[in-house]
């Protein structure tokens, strides 16, 4: 399976809302397939389509912590149903993002509904992680960054960074 080259802010792509799946086929799970795959080897734990430059409402999480027993979730289209009033602080980072972490305050648990791999309608419930990751990923199908939860300080110090390291790699 190929790897998929990611997108890194600001490219464009990670601003731009994706689009709904219309039918899950072999192409569909082929391309869940490959993201996991450059997840995985990127060390990430969520990763969205508009990531690898696809702008298809396409999600793949992995939290567990123990690479020999992985749990993949592959969503398609996901929707949020219900979030909880109480919020919580997670230290959050992103792949498009690199090297960079800030708390982000998001509500604590989650329950959205989607299609699985064969088209099937499922539903998660989650908290900690799972939530925050959940809507880490359908922020991103929105144009959506981690950073953009943030302070307009804060956000611009990152990007400024982000910035230096890009100069810093080209050399
Ligand atoms: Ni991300």
């Amino acid at each position: 399976m190929p790897l998929l080259s990611l997108r890194i802010a600001p490219d464009p792509c990670l601003s731009t809302p994706s689009r709904p799946v219309d039918e899950v086929d072999q192409d569909i799970r082929k391309l869940l397939d490959d993201m996991l795959e450059t997840m995985y080897e990127n060390n990430g734990c969520g990763l969205a389509a508009n990531q690898v430059g696809i702008l298809k409402r396409l999600v793949v999480i992995d939290i567990s912590d123990n690479p020999a027993s992985p749990k993949p979730i592959k969503l398609v289209n996901p929707e949020i149903l219900w979030v909880s009033e109480e919020e919580t602080s997670i230290s959050e980072g992103c792949l498009s993002v690199p090297d960079q972490y800030a708390e982000v305050s998001r509500p604590a648990e989650a329950h959205i509904r989607y299609l699985d791999e064969n088209g099937c309608s499922q539903e998660i419930k989650g908290d900690g992680l799972l939530a925050a990751c959940i809507q880490h990923e359908i922020d991103h199908l929105n144009g959506t960054l981690f950073i953009d939860h943030l302070s307009a300080l804060k956000r611009s110090l990152i990007l400024r960074k982000m910035q230096k390291q890009l100069k810093y790699r080209a050399l």
